[in-house]
Parts: C-alpha cells; sequence; structure tokens
C-alpha cells in the first residue's frame, strides 16, 4: 500500500493516513558546525534518506533565510534544524512552511510561558518579534514532487548582541522573552513531537491554526512582491498555502512576499 503521507485531498481526513512507517526525527545527522544543514539535507535526500530524516546543528557558518539572506546561527544558542519531507504529491512546499510553523508556535508555547505567532508566509513571533524563520523548498523530477527540504531556525538562547538588527519585526529570542535560558535539544524534541502530532492531524485544522495564529489576517497591509508593493486588507490564506489580498483593483492571491512598512 502506497504511504499516505501529508494527503489532503479532503480536509476531513488526517494530513497522513495511519500506516506511517516512519518517526520524522529519524535517522538523524548531527554537526556540532556545518555550512547550512538544508544543503546537507538536500545532498542526502538526493542520496535517498527516507522520510523524516533530519539534520540538525550546533552551528552553521553558511545559514541560508528567506531571498538567500544569512540566517544568523549563534554557535549553541539556537534550533538549525532540516527535515527531509517525502509528501504524496498532492503537498506543496507552501504547506509544508504552515505546518512547521504550526509546531513550532506550539513547542514554544510548551518550553515557555509565551504566545507564539505566525506571519506568513514563514516567521514565527513572539510579542511582535521575530523568534524564528521557515525555509521550505520542492525538488520536482518532470512533474512529480521527490522530496521536500524543511529548514527551521529558532533563536532559543541568544541574547541582544547575537541577534541580527532587522528593520520592522526585530529579532529575539525565548530566552529574551521568557526571562530565562532553556534546553536547546529539549525545545528541537518539542517540534519534532509536534511535527508528528501534526501528521496525524486533518489539514483543515492545521491551516485553520495558522490563521488563527497569523498577526495581520483581517488588517491593512503593505506586501512587496518580485519589486512591487500592494496594500490591501488581508482577507485570509487559502488552502494551499496562499495569501489573499483585498486591493484597491480586486482580490489577489500571492504565494510568496515581504511584508512592507
Ligand atoms: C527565514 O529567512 O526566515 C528562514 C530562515 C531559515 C533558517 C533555517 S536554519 C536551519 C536551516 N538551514 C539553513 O541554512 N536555513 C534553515
Amino acid at each position: 500500500m502506497l504511504p499516505n503521507r501529508f494527503l489532503f485531498l479532503t480536509c476531513a481526513i488526517p494530513v497522513s493516513l495511519h500506516n506511517i512507517k516512519r518517526m520524522i526525527g529519524e535517522p538523524r545527522q548531527h554537526f556540532e558546525r556545518t555550512t547550512s544543514t538544508n544543503l546537507i539535507a538536500h545532498q542526502w535526500a538526493i542520496e535517498d534518506a527516507p522520510h523524516g530524516a533530519i539534520v540538525t546543528a550546533s552551528e552553521q557558518t553558511a545559514g541560508v533565510g528567506r531571498r538567500g539572506r544569512e540566517w544568523v546561527s549563534t554557535p549553541g544558542k539556537g534550533i538549525y534544524l532540516s527535515i527531509v519531507l517525502r509528501p504524496q504529491k498532492y503537498f506543496l512546499p507552501q504547506q509544508c512552511t504552515l505546518l512547521l510553523a504550526v509546531a513550532a508556535c506550539r513547542a514554544l508555547e510548551e518550553s515557555a510561558d509565551v504566545c507564539a505567532q505566525t506571519k506568513w508566509p514563514n516567521d514565527i513571533l513572539l510579542q511582535g518579534k521575530k523568534v524564528g524563520g521557515i525555509l521550505c523548498s520542492g525538488e520536482w523530477r518532470q512533474d512529480e514532487l521527490a522530496f521536500i527540504i524543511a529548514g527551521i531556525g529558532l533563536n532559543i538562547n541568544q541574547t541582544t548582541g547575537e541577534l541580527p538588527a532587522r528593520p520592522i519585526y526585530p529579532a529575539t529570542s525565548l530566552r529574551q522573552i521568557s526571562g530565562k535560558e532553556h534546553d536547546v535539544e529539549d525545545v528541537l524534541q518539542k517540534v519534532l513531537l509536534e511535527m508528528n502530532a501534526l501528521e496525524q492531524e486533518n489539514w483543515a485544522a492545521i491551516h485553520d491554526e495558522f490563521q488563527q495564529r497569523c498577526i495581520f489576517l483581517g488588517e491593512v497591509i503593505g506586501l512587496r512582491e518580485d519589486n512591487k508593493k500592494y496594500f490591501g486588507i488581508a482577507q485570509r490564506i487559502d488552502e494551499e498555502g496562499f495569501l489573499w489580498l483585498r486591493t484597491a483593483d480586486g482580490l489577489r492571491r500571492f504565494v510568496n512576499g515581504e511584508i512592507a512598512e
């Protein structure tokens, strides 16, 4: 029987049906220091890493963020995690971002008395500040999705000088918000547990939770895409992970974009 991972043909069925052969988190490659866990996981996936395999690092020397930006990866202070996913062909990389964001929010809330929010398309926020980001990319062979590399960086124990300067949504860490140090591996295990739990939940519920947590839905926002700026009311994020914006020219659907001031 075919593995039914991340199937969401109808919203009422679990993201993954019951015949999971592998847990997310196994096998694992851990590096004290590496370039980018996404790069290593990508190479491993090409060499047949199974669904659920993960790459973690204590330090990244070339951590990658969205739009090719650097992801500052202070040694031993954050979670630098990449997951190899081999979902059904109906599951898209941008949906994977939503899934991982919900898992991360839950893990942060289990780790401290905090309220975690999402900022479409890929940010995790605490008190309106960026505590983490997600970078998912799909590898397509002909028209088939061969695998997704789902990378997440979470700032756990960084102090002010160890965080990058950001113009809007400044960077923070779990430690800065909770006022105490955390065990990085413990938070990482919580993210993995939540990912495994989410595989059993139905897509409609996960998608709904992402929307509930998203900071700007219903508000007027500016969105930059391909050097153009759009203004409008953020209406909703659809089941495929696209943002719908009501602009003066009508409704527009975005797969990506940067929230602008
Ligand atoms: C963003 O720009 O917000 C996304 C950041 C994603 C960073 C993570 S850290 C683990 C994985 N390895 C990388 O090189 N990037 C992702």
